[in-house]
């Protein structure tokens, strides 16, 4: 697989299995994700199998970044980070200025592209209502919070 510039689709739905499995290989949550949220899903194969994957969950007036997954044996290649991009530039065409997540376990590789923690408190009702904050992500993880800016998301998915 080439360093760079993967080619990124929507799932079909018949995939729904192969990407629960890739983000329960990858130890995050999958309690609540089912084939209506697969529309706001990216992924990317490789020779036919499901490599990599993220989507943006609608929560009222906000969006979720969720699901940010790369199977071990592909990782280092920029992928998230496209992923990433290309979730952000959609965000932005939806009217969405800013993108909040919740991680455990990437916090550093967020940071790095521009999001910031946000205490628990100034956390948004739409997303504090999603199950990932209430019971599927521990009171531990961090919440993260970038606001987009149309020119610097379009370089960076250049
Ligand atoms: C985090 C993850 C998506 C990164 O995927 P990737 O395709 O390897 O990432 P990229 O190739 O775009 O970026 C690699 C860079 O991110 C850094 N990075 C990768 N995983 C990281 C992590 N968990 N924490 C901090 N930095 C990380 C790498 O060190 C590398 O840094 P460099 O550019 O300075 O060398 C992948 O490791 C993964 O699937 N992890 C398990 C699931 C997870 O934690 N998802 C995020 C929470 S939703």
């Amino acid at each position: 697989m080439a360093a760079s510039s993967h080619t990124l689709c929507a799932p079909g739905l018949d995939e729904l299995p192969a990407l629960l499995a890739l983000l329960a290989d990858c130890a995050l949550p999958v309690a609540d994700i089912e084939a209506a949220h697969l529309p706001g899903f990216l992924i990317c194969r490789d020779e036919g199998r499901l490599i990599a994957t993220a989507g943006l969950q609608p929560c009222g007036e906000t969006v979720l970044l969720r699901s940010l997954a790369v199977a071990a044996h592909c990782r280092q290649r920029g992928l998230a980070a496209q992923l990433l991009a290309a979730l952000e530039q959609r965000a932005l065409a939806d009217g969405h200025r800013q993108i909040f997540l919740l991680t455990t376990s990437a916090q550093d590789f967020f940071s790095a592209r521009g999001f910031r923690l946000l205490p628990r408190s100034a956390v948004p009702p739409g997303i504090t209502a999603t199950a990932q904050f209430r019971c599927l992500c521990p009171a531990s993880a961090a919440c993260m919070v970038k606001i987009l800016d149309g020119a610097l998301a379009r370089e960076s998915a250049a």
